[in-house]
């Protein structure tokens, strides 16, 4: 101890020196550590990439929170470029560790607590695993250079949009949620390790995503399970706010060609240009539903709720995807009509995934949220 008694402060880390950059044509990916790959986005881009580049090898990082879901994967998890390990990103020991076996070429940063609901009941998972999770990777990527740090953040790090307006990447970082603010802080981070340490970050900021094997606390997937079981759609407020919806497939691709042709430093916007009111998708999957059920299934109607957000619910997400199309060649390919009607299908075909993930915990908030419900099973028929 000094004789002063403040603490000994640990010697200067040796300087870095940048590497020299590698370009976008000379990036070739072997090996890609995608933390968060048990979840909804994370694994429709593991399946993705497995798929799209035969060489190339996934570690996939993930801590199994309620959200993380192995059976998202059980297809692809005898293939021999997949490797699983259970870890936390906010663990700087596990995290060194899987960096210094598997010496990955890049690190997609999917992993975090998702749920504006949740982080408004309790903000404090969120700083943990979004932000303080997000520096220990950075940590580590400064330890165990690597060519491309992607950061999967989300437009919510802009805030809110009255009924006109649009997001550019220039537009200020305004965050609403503890979420969202968490999002922002993990970005600023990227940013500055890119400026301070040259760690070769690209961050994507994406609209609302919707898909297969997306958790069912999120708007499509409790709707289209709500209303399979017959139980009242709970719509916030008066269902006026509107998201911006892109395919999940669509922004996977945006995160390719984002890892591959992104710029250091830089932010890009993934959308699917496709806004709509809550109210709006609620009724696009009630008419979807009828649609593949028949015109005599009886389907419940919508409950208007109070809104759990209050102050914090963000009226209006719109982007511009310019910079993606012109820099990155990327657009999304799948209408809404075409997306909707495949999720719905999906979750239709995949009643045992939803009934064998709502666990408890999940049927404990369900109820917390929403009041009284039924034990979240899906029924084997409709
Ligand atoms: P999700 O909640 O479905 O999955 C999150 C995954 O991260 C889970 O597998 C979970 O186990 C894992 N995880 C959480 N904390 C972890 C930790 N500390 N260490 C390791 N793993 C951890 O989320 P999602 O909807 O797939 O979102 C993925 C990413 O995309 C998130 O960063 C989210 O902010 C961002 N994003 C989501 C959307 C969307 O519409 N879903 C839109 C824009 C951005
Ligand atoms: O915009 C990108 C974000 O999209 C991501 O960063 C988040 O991780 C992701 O969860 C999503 O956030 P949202 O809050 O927009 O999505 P969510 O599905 O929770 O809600 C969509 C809208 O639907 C929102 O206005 C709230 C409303 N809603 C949601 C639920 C769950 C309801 O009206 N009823 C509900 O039961």
């Amino acid at each position: 101890m000094p004789k002063n008694g403040a603490r000994s402060v640990a010697k200067n880390p040796e300087p870095r020196t940048r590497r020299p950059e590698p370009s976008a044509q000379n990036l070739a990916p072997r090996t890609l550590l995608i933390t968060g790959g048990a979840g909804f986005i994370g694994s429709n881009f593991i399946r993705y990439v497995l798929d799209s580049h035969k060489d190339w090898s996934v570690v996939n990082f993930d801590k199994l929170t309620y959200a993380g879901n192995l059976e998202n994967l059980r297809d692809v998890e005898n293939d021999s470029r997949y490797t699983f390990l259970k870890g936390d990103i906010a663990d700087r020991a596990v995290v060194g560790a899987a960096l210094s076996e598997h010496k990955p070429q890049c690190i997609v940063n999917f992993a975090a607590e998702s749920h504006v609901d949740r982080s408004i009941l309790d903000a404090s998972p969120f700083i943990e695993a979004n932000i303080r999770g997000t520096q220990v990777l950075l940590e580590a990527a400064r330890a165990h250079p690597v060519d491309r740090f992607l950061q999967i953040s989300t437009d919510e790090v802009y805030g809110a949009l009255g009924a006109t307006g649009v997001f550019t990447e220039e537009s200020p970082l305004l965050p609403n949620s503890p979420y969202s603010a968490s999002k922002a802080a993990a970005e600023l981070l990227c940013r500055a390790y890119w400026k301070t340490y040259g760690i070769p970050v690209v961050i994507t900021r994406s609209s609302n995503n919707y898909g297969p094997y997306q958790f069912p606390e999120k708007l499509i997937p409790l709707m289209i399970g709500n209303a399979l079981r017959g139980e009242e759609l709970p719509v916030y407020g008066a269902g006026k706010q509107v998201r911006d919806w892109i395919f999940v497939e669509d922004n996977c691709r945006g995160i390719e060609r984002a890892l591959l042709a992104g710029q250091l430093g830089e932010a890009y916007n993934i959308a699917g240009s496709h806004e709509m009111c809550n109210l709006d998708v609620v009724e696009a999957i009630l008419r979807i539903l009828r649609g593949l059920t028949g015109p005599t299934t009886k389907l419940p109607g919508v409950k208007f709720i109070s809104d759990p957000r209050g102050a914090a619910h963000d009226f209006r997400y719109s982007l511009t995807t310019s910079k993606a199309r012109a820099d990155l060649a990327w657009e999304p390919f799948t209408s809404f009509e075409e997306g909707l009607t495949r999720t719905v299908t999906w979750y239709m075909g995949h009643r045992e995934w939803v009934n064998a993930i709502v666990s408890g915990e999940y049927r404990a908030y369900y109820k917390m949220m929403y009041g009284e419900s039924d034990t979240h099973s899906m029924p084997e028929k409709t």
